[in-house]
């Protein structure tokens, strides 16, 4: 599967830890799952990212955060789809089992993906790195949550307006 063009631009200490993950073809394959106003896939790597980068600055396992926020959304399905009701409490668990059967994680990297969706979602974080990670993921779901808001208000605008200037030409 091709790799999209933003993983070329990325940290190159970033990308040798992440490198093993973004190789295999269903982490790249989350390229193709809607997410927000985006794919999961780079909604994953946009939480991985700046996670890694805080987690870096306050000296806590940068590696484990990096992987671990790159595996929080691995359930692979289409969330709109209509066949997952219970997806905002379950998905944690069908990720981390997805990211278990075709990885090797740490037990820092297992509950990162485990409790990301805490409070909606159990258990409660057992590392700092997992709170961290889960926090980075509201931030930045809220604003693609945000963008994607003010996309669908621009383009019901600017149908409006197309109707109206049909309807009065
Ligand atoms: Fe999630
Ligand atoms: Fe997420």
């Amino acid at each position: 599967m091709a790799q999209p063009d933003y993983v070329d631009r990325l940290d190159p200490e970033y990308s040798a830890i992440v490198a093993p993950l973004i190789e295999h073809d269903d982490v790249r394959g989350m390229d193709s799952f809607r997410h927000h106003d985006r794919t999961a896939f780079s909604h994953s790597l946009g939480v991985s990212t700046l996670a890694y980068a805080i987690a870096k600055r306050v000296r806590m396992d940068a590696a484990s955060v990096a992987r671990g926020a790159l595996l929080h959304d691995f359930f692979l399905y289409d969330r709109r789809d209509g066949n997952n009701p219970r997806h905002p409490t379950r998905h944690a668990r069908v990720a981390l089992r997805n990211a278990r059967e075709r990885f090797e994680l740490n037990p820092v990297e297992e509950d990162i993906i485990l409790a990301h969706m805490w409070p909606v979602g159990r258990p409660f974080y057992s590392y700092k790195e997992s709170a961290l990670v889960s926090l980075v993921d509201k931030l930045v779901s809220i604003r693609e949550v945000a963008l994607l808001f003010v996309q669908t208000v621009a383009g019901l605008v600017s149908s409006l307006r197309r109707r109206l200037a049909a309807s009065l030409g």
